[in-house]
């Protein structure tokens, strides 16, 4: 009944990590590339649920439009667009705020880790955050959603908010999407902590791997990543207790399109004396294109403008019918 269509969003909260460019960006120019028809948006709306500095975020929406098309979205074949340009996303989610229920959302681990211990201080937004996303993607009746491991819990949302208004309005109108979460690196872990994952609202820089840092700052990072002593061993079996060296294995495997074993294969026997010069180098190769072309496309800040508006246009064409629908449906 539902054709095949990929949605997903990133929050113009702060610059680009690598957990964001293996985790998302990658995989979505992968399924751009694979032929099927893909939306992609900025989703400012979610950044709001935390404060946000009026100019910056403005800055950041651009930037991360420039990010996506700087990794290989390109913004003819894949729809590019900024959330809040397209009212369908903010009216759907007040339909599933009445259709979500308040002890689902109260499960949401992420949630819990943003509102920290003072939940009583976090907006009604933050709370509401997952019926907003579910949104996101039923107001294009998408099927499938890229996302890092961090989303899989909201996306179960999703399936279950859609299968709750077909069942109480007795139709098959919204799609239970199926959340693609594959590959080495669906959970890229913060350098100084392997139990974490990385990510732009860690306060240390050295966390993480920024798109936009330059090759001596990634070389850096990479050198002072926390690891153990011992040498890489020679199948993933020997990492099962080492976080994170099994981190920068997946990293390694993830920037070089190869299987973890295959980093093995290679490395096994050697320290991260080699292996860490050796993912320094790869990833600058991988990553310093982009940077770059994010600089040059900021240059042209009406041009991206230009992009972001014919992709809310199509957006809007896409979903206004279908929002139209769902409000005949519940007598609206
Ligand atoms: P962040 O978590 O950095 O604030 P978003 O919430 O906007 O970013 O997430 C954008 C996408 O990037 C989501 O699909 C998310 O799962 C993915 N992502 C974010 N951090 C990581 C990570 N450390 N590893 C893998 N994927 C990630
Ligand atoms: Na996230």
């Amino acid at each position: 009944k539902f054709a095949p269509r990929v949605f997903s969003g990133i929050q113009p909260s702060g610059g680009l990590t690598l957990g964001n460019y293996l985790g998302a960006l990658k995989r979505f120019v992968q399924a751009q590339d694979a032929g099927t028809e893909t939306i992609y948006c900025m989703v400012d709306m979610h950044a709001i649920t935390v404060w946000q500095d009026p100019a910056k975020l403005r800055r950041a929406t651009r930037e991360l439009a420039a990010g996506f098309i700087a990794s290989g979205i390109d913004p003819v074949r894949s729809i590019l667009f900024n959330q809040s340009q397209v009212p369908a996303h903010a009216e759907l989610a007040w339909i599933f705020n009445c259709v979500a229920r308040m002890g689902w959302l109260k499960r949401m681990t992420q949630f819990k880790d943003k509102a920290g211990k003072n939940a009583e201080n976090a907006s009604v937004g933050l709370f509401a955050y997952p019926t907003l996303m579910a949104a996101d993607i039923m107001a294009y009746h998408a099927t499938h959603v890229p996302v890092g491991e961090d989303q899989k819990q909201h996306l179960e949302l999703t399936r279950d908010i859609a299968a709750k208004f077909n069942h109480d309005f007795g139709v098959e109108f919204f799609p239970i999407v199926e959340p693609v979460i594959e590959g080495a690196a669906t959970r890229v872990m913060s350098l100084r902590d392997g139990t974490k994952k990385m990510s732009k609202s860690d306060p240390s820089d050295m966390s993480r791997i920024n798109l936009t840092d330059d090759a001596d700052t990634i070389a850096q990072k990479l050198r002072k990543a926390r690891t153990d002593p011992e040498a890489l061993p020679s199948d993933l079996d020997g990492l099962a207790e080492r976080p994170e060296a099994r981190n920068l294995v997946n990293i390694y495997a993830a920037l070089a399109d190869i299987t973890p074993d295959a980093v093995l294969a290679q490395y096994g026997g050697q320290g991260f004396g080699a292996f860490k010069p050796a993912l320094a180098d790869l990833a600058v190769d991988k990553l310093s294109p982009i940077s770059a072309e994010m600089t040059r496309l900021m240059q042209d800040v009406a041009e991206i403008d230009r992009i972001l508006g014919d992709g809310a246009a199509r957006a809007h064409a896409i979903a206004q019918p279908i929002l139209e629908q769902c409000y005949d449906i519940v007598g609206l």
